[in-house]
């Protein structure tokens, strides 16, 4: 018997599995782009994004399974993600990672994430969006 985990625990499971797998993350991640959409708050951020999202759906669906923890869709497509580069084209200061941070966590809560769950991954959220900045403000 595994002697740190007591009697009862429940096992270790990825935050993957904790969102619900595949079919919750890409519902997820359709209701953030749903949301850059239709809400004047992202407009901002809605602008630097392509006239058509089905792109970027599909690919920030495919980053966030692996990021999660579950299948590496993204990688198996395009190797390693260099996000950080990939995101130099983009001019992201302060406000933008404040939008994608409230697009994200709007998008959280609506899909109905587990409260303390959403927390969670928003603060690993912040922490991907804030190492995305390029600029000062
Ligand atoms: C900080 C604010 C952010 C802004 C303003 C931003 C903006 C963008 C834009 C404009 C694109 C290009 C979309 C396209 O080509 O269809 C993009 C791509 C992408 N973003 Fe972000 N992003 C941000 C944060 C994040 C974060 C936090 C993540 C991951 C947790 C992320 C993951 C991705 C991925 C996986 C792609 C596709 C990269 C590729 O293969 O071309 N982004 N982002």
């Amino acid at each position: 018997m595994n002697d740190r985990v007591p009697d009862g625990a429940v096992p270790a499971t990825t935050p993957f599995e904790r969102v619900g797998g595949e079919a919750r993350v890409r519902a997820l991640v359709d209701r953030f782009y749903d949301l850059m959409d239709l809400e004047p708050a992202y407009a901002g951020l809605r602008a630097l994004h392509p006239t058509t999202l089905e792109g970027s759906r599909d690919k920030l669906f495919w980053f966030l399974c692996g990021w999660l923890g579950g299948p590496s869709h993204y990688t198996d497509r395009f190797g390693h993600p260099m996000l950080r580069a990939r995101h130099l084209p983009f001019a992201i200061g302060i406000r933008e990672r404040d939008q994608w941070m409230a697009c994200m966590q709007q998008a959280m809560a609506e899909v109905e994430l587990d409260p303390s769950l959403a927390q969670q991954l928003a603060a690993s959220f912040f922490q991907t969006a804030d190492w995305m900045r390029n600029r000062g403000v």
